[in-house]
């Protein structure tokens, strides 16, 4: 059997799968990265993964109400995401898959349905690849791997995120950083298709006034 099937997503024997999901600034990518590195794992952001798509979108001046035009996007662009740099149709997008046009558009088309069946096949193909790793996102817990060795659900006070994204977007100010995270999280927790939700059986850690180390330190702890 393979190790991972990318069909459905099933973990076989030995194979370390640790899945993180959570809302925009919640620390996932620090904590998935700081984790990974302490298990020898490789890490995937699949945010970028759909940011990705919607800078195609963009690059190819994709109508954004044409859902089938989007799925087509998805099918035939060429994404290399890895821990250094984003690249797209052979394009470096690293910044501005981080820009407000993205940040803006990206919702979208991660609510289309077909766009989302094209990223988890590549997710799980990513994993088979590699015989494992951690992964971050808003479904992967719940949808991508549901049986990861481990899920997280991370959370933050809405201030604090929007303070942690503020600081890494110095082009914008909290104002309109808080505006569009609220309405970013709105519109991923209340999609038709796999909305962001915290899988029951996911350790949920609220990271607002706790360090990368000790949030990386507790879920060392619950692997056992
Ligand atoms: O993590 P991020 O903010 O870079 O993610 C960008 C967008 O991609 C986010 O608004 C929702 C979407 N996304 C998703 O729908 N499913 C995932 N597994 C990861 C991200």
């Amino acid at each position: 059997m393979d190790a991972v099937s990318a069909a459905d997503g099933q973990i076989g024997e030995g194979v370390r799968v640790i899945a993180i999901d959570g809302p925009a600034g919640s620390g996932k990518s620090t904590v998935a990265r700081r984790l990974a590195e302490r298990l020898g794992l490789e890490y995937l952001d699949t945010g970028a993964m759909y940011r990705s798509v919607a800078f195609a979108v963009m690059a190819r001046e994709v109508d954004l109400a044409d859902a089938d035009a989007i799925v087509e996007v998805a099918r035939n662009s060429d994404i290399q995401v890895d821990d250094a740099s984003v690249i797209v149709d052979g394009v470096d997008a690293t910044t501005q898959i981080r820009g407000p046009e993205v940040t803006r558009s990206v919702s979208t088309v991660a609510a289309i349905s077909g766009v989302r069946d094209v990223l988890r096949v590549r997710q799980r193909a990513w994993v088979m690849e590699r015989g494992g790793g951690v992964l971050e996102g808003r479904d992967i817990g719940t949808v991508v791997f549901p049986d990861a060795e481990l899920k997280v659900y991370l959370s933050a006070s809405a201030m604090v995120r929007a303070e942690r994204r503020a600081g890494e977007v110095s082009a914008l100010d909290y104002e309109t950083v808080a505006a569009d995270l609220a309405a970013r999280d709105a519109a991923d927790s209340s999609r038709q298709h796999d909305p962001l939700i915290q899988a029951p059986d996911a350790v949920h850690i609220d990271t607002t006034d706790l360090t990368v180390d000790q949030v990386v330190d507790e879920l060392i702890a619950r692997l056992g």
